[in-house]
């Protein structure tokens, strides 16, 4: 959102994972495997940045989000706020920097307490912080923290259910803000909302970040709404990061099979346009992130998949060759599938991929999705 984020990252995410034990046994609680939720994500925001976060349902997104807020625990990994590791921070230490890290919740219900009228919600969150300023002070704080989310005074002394859904997200976006928190972590923060909703809010909480120098993090499985507020996107499927770029680059130029199948379900106003753009379909399920496969995790569903490497070696996050810095992607044949000289096939999940697709089906030159989302 903003133009201006300086170098030095608010958050530095190294090698984070997190592995949910699978559990068995009624007697014996046995652990008989592991949910790889998270499974080595690195990623740096800069103050003041939106970092958007996209990928299917299930891929780890709202765990990645949880464990940077420590309402996880990561299982390995660090996570440098402000240049210090909380990723196993305890006690009173992760309680005070728990202030400077809040979220935003899709479904503001669920996080919002039915039988607390909005000014006892706001003030708890205060209160927990020791922020307190007596009660001239924070009744003035109350008033300017609903009308920092657009809401009139009155609305204090109201309860949840009886705001409409835009409203109710007002009021989580103002729960967070009002301990004065350095990073938010929006997790999917208008997926439940009306469209015409959606916009208003996605608004407000970039206003917010011109006024208070916010950092975000903007969880999304809806593309348009993350290349709508980011500086820059990353990619996940399956526990990983598969690219990352500055939004616009990421759109303009996506190198990770995974990024251009998703760019290329995305329809196009334009009718002419719509018929001829490519369009690349994903066969096969997301693999349980129970059992991942082995090698690069996309190449049971990749359309450019190469023997025998795609299926033994996991591809690192790296820029290709001619890329620009700051766009990284993970997978080994980037170089090739970019120039045309891979070919994508179809996808049969149970015979692997043989068959080339006709000319016509060949992506187009870098570029093209430019053309195709119709800028
Ligand atoms: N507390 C948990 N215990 C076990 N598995 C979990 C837990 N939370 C999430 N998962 C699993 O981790 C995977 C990633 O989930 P999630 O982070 O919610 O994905 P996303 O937000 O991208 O939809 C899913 O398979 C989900 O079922
Ligand atoms: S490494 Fe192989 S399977 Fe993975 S995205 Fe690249 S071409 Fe596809
Ligand atoms: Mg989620």
């Amino acid at each position: 959102m903003t133009e201006s984020a300086s170098e030095q990252p608010l958050l530095d995410v190294r090698d984070l994972a997190v592995h949910f034990p699978i559990r068995r046994g009624l007697i014996l609680d046995r652990t008989v495997g592991h949910v790889y939720a998270v499974d080595g994500v690195s990623l740096m925001i800069a103050t003041g940045e939106t970092y958007g976060l996209v990928g299917e349902s299930g891929c780890g997104k709202s765990t990645l989000g949880r464990a940077i807020l420590r309402l996880v625990t990561p299982t390995a990994g660090h996570v440098v706020f402000d240049g210090r590791d909380i990723a196993h921070l305890k006690g009173e230490d992760l309680r005070t920097m728990r202030r400077r890290f809040q979220m935003v919740f899709q479904d503001p219900m669920s996080s919002l307490n039915p039988r607390q009228s909005v000014e006892s919600l706001l003030m708890e969150g205060i209160k927990a912080h020791g922020l307190s300023r007596g009660a001239e002070g924070d009744a003035a704080r109350l008033r300017e923290l609903v009308d920092a989310v657009g809401l009139p005074a009155a609305a204090l002394r109201r309860y949840p259910h009886e705001f409409s859904g835009g409203q109710r997200q007002r009021i989580g976006i103002a729960r967070a803000l009002c301990v004065e928190p350095d990073l938010i972590v929006a997790d999917e923060p208008v997926s439940a909302l009306d469209v015409s909703v959606q916009a208003q809010v996605l608004n407000l909480l970039a206003a917010l970040q011109a006024e208070l120098g916010l950092t975000y993090l903007v969880i999304a499985h809806d593309l348009a709404v993350v290349r709508h507020v980011s500086d820059r996107v990353g990619v996940m499927y399956l526990g990983g990061l598969v690219e990352e770029a500055p939004s616009q680059e990421l759109y303009d130029d996506p190198q990770h099979p995974y990024t251009r199948s998703l760019l290329s379900a995305i329809p196009v106003p334009d009718p002419e346009l719509e018929d001829r753009r490519e369009r690349i379909l994903l066969t096969g399920d997301l693999p349980s992130p129970a059992a991942p496969p082995p090698g690069c995790r996309f190449h049971t569903r990749c359309p450019w998949r190469q023997p025998t490497r795609c299926d033994d070696e996991r591809p690192q996050l790296r820029v290709i060759e001619g890329g620009t810095p700051g766009h990284r992607v993970s997978c080994h044949w980037a170089e090739d599938i970019r120039s045309g000289r891979l070919r994508p096939h179809h996808v049969d999940p149970e015979a692997g991929n043989d068959d080339v697709l006709g000319p016509g089906a060949v992506p187009d030159a870098p570029g093209s999705v430019t053309e195709i989302l119709g800028r």
